[in-house]
């Protein structure tokens, strides 16, 4: 079976979040169950730097109208996974973030950019593609390729089935009614059963509404994005396509998310040997220059800094915790005032607050390695990715239970620590006052030497790996049958 991926991101070429470990890593995953998957995303510098054997596959000239457009084809770095690259100087090849620019402003043509992607992509799925590989499906990942499954299922002739992934509901790719004539769309979908979202296009809308199959990234957030306090405006929809949504939770590459070989790391260990653990929390504390206590708790958290991963609650915690003694080192980047507060604390509290403000993948892992505790207290989390690699590194998350999270940490109850599933701590309401008895009852656990070392093995030998995942979606792909005419 062959699966065309169309994404925004994929890691190693191209990263701002979980999306791109998951499409990198999951393409790579269906390639061991042989369902041969390559992935199409923009030609961003980085993607065009590290792509391998980078080959012009074919000349599309100005054929949709935004500027003249080639697609690359080559292979991850990591991987042999083939991908196509759409090369589009004046859309695709830019400096910033595959979304914003430099100041963190989404680009202005955003609607174009990602539409020349997604109608590229489709043309790979029709008879007039240039290429001689066909894909018998199509998986389209959050808003940016949403059009590909309505490009597809609007157009006369023949196509193969699509499966649409929503990662997160909070991104919709919401654009005025007059970016429409530029989709490629029949008129017919401007409506409320198509791309119409109170008066303008939603682009995650065409997936929602023409995919055959829609899944998301966790079983917890496949309900809750059928109700309205989680569904972002969407619940109805949602609601209404349940019959064919599924939550199929993420997976890590359990290769690079390794503490006994990790290279960014500076000492390995094991389930069987933690001493390495304790070489790296040192390792970490002088390199961020937090007093180096081998006993102090260390706080860790990680991701994008935004209303949806809860940092505020923290920062509302932070004196509490700074008078218990506990040390906090935050990386990440985003909203600027929420930056600016934990340098800010960082600076107020120097030894005990560390702030890392920017983008640094090495560190997320020695960060992951180097602490005690990982936290995530998401407003809405539709998977996550951290609290799973946490887990792995022997560094139990505290984490609000929704979503992913619900779905991936078993809490440190007393009858779960009792039988040795219990692989970290969940508190259930976001409020300030709920992550603070969540850390509580874990500083309180954290004493207790033996519990805590069943905590941290509980999680280290959960099994991550995608291959369940993969099967999932294989089996998923499978139900959907062939070509539809
Ligand atoms: P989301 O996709 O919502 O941002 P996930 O938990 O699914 O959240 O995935 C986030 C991924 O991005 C993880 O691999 C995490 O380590 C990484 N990440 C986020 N912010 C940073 C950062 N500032 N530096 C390094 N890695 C980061
Ligand atoms: C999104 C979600 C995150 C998820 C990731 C990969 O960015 O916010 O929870 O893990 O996609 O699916």
């Amino acid at each position: 079976m062959r699966v065309l991926f169309a994404a925004s991101e994929a890691y190693p070429l191209a990263k701002t979040g979980g999306l791109a470990d998951v499409v990198g890593s999951l393409a790579a995953a269906l390639g061991e169950l042989d369902v041969e998957t390559r992935i199409i995303m923009p030609g961003y510098p980085s993607a065009l730097k590290h792509m391998q054997r980078a080959r012009v596959k074919a000349d599309f000239g100005d054929l949709f109208g935004f500027g003249p457009t080639t697609l690359l084809a080559g292979t991850m770095p990591n991987s042999p996974v083939g991908v196509y690259l759409v090369r589009n100087a004046e859309l695709f090849e830019r400096t910033g973030s595959p979304y914003a620019d430099a100041t963190g402003a989404d680009w202005p043509d955003n609607a174009r950019r990602f539409t020349l992607l997604c109608r590229v992509a489709a043309a790979l799925a029709t008879e007039h593609s240039p290429l001689n590989w066909h894909p018998d499906l199509v998986h389209a990942h959050d808003w940016q390729t949403a059009l590909v499954p309505a490009l597809l299922a609007t157009r006369r002739g023949g196509r193969p089935p699509t499966v649409f992934s929503i990662h997160n509901v909070a991104f919709q790719g919401i654009f005025p009614a007059s970016v429409f004539p530029e989709l490629g769309l029949p008129q017919s979908a401007f409506s409320i059963d198509g791309v119409e979202f109170y008066g303008n296009v939603s682009l995650l809308k065409a997936g929602l509404a023409y995919a055959d199959r829609l899944t998301t990234v966790s079983p917890t957030y496949a309900r809750e994005i059928q109700e309205p306090r989680f569904g972002m405006g969407l619940d109805g929809v949602f609601a209404a396509r349940s019959a064919d949504l599924t939550g199929i939770v993420n997976g890590i590459d359990e290769r690079l998310w390794d503490p006994t070989r990790d290279p960014h790391i500076p000492a390995h260990y094991s389930v069987e040997h933690l001493e390495g653990k304790r070489a790296c929390k040192a390792a970490l504390q002088q390199e961020l220059g937090l007093r180096e206590e081998a006993t102090v708790p260390l706080i860790a958290m990680i991701g994008r800094m935004t209303e949806q991963k809860g940092q505020d609650l923290v920062l509302g915690i932070a004196p509490w915790l700074l008078a218990r003694g506990v040390q906090l080192a935050v990386l990440g980047s985003g909203d600027r005032a929420l930056e600016s507060a934990f340098v800010t604390l960082a600076k107020d509290h120097r030894g005990s607050v560390a702030t890392r403000i920017g983008y640094d993948e090495p560190l997320a892992h020695r960060l992951e390695a180097g602490a005690d505790l990982f936290l995530m207290p998401s407003r809405f989390e539709p998977c996550g990715l951290n609290q799973m690699y946490s887990q792995r590194y022997g560094t139990p998350p505290i984490v609000h239970a929704v979503g992913g999270l619900a779905d991936t940490v078993t809490d440190a109850g007393a009858q779960a620590i009792a039988s040795g599933q219990a692989s970290g701590f969940a508190f259930t309401e976001p409020t300030q006052e709920a992550l603070l008895a969540a850390i509580m009852r874990t500083l309180t656990l954290l004493r207790n030497a033996q519990t805590w070392q069943r905590i941290q093995a509980a999680g280290m030998r959960r099994d991550f790996g995608w291959h369940r995942s993969a099967a999932r979606y294989r089996r998923l792909y499978a139900e959907l049958g062939g070509y539809r005419s």
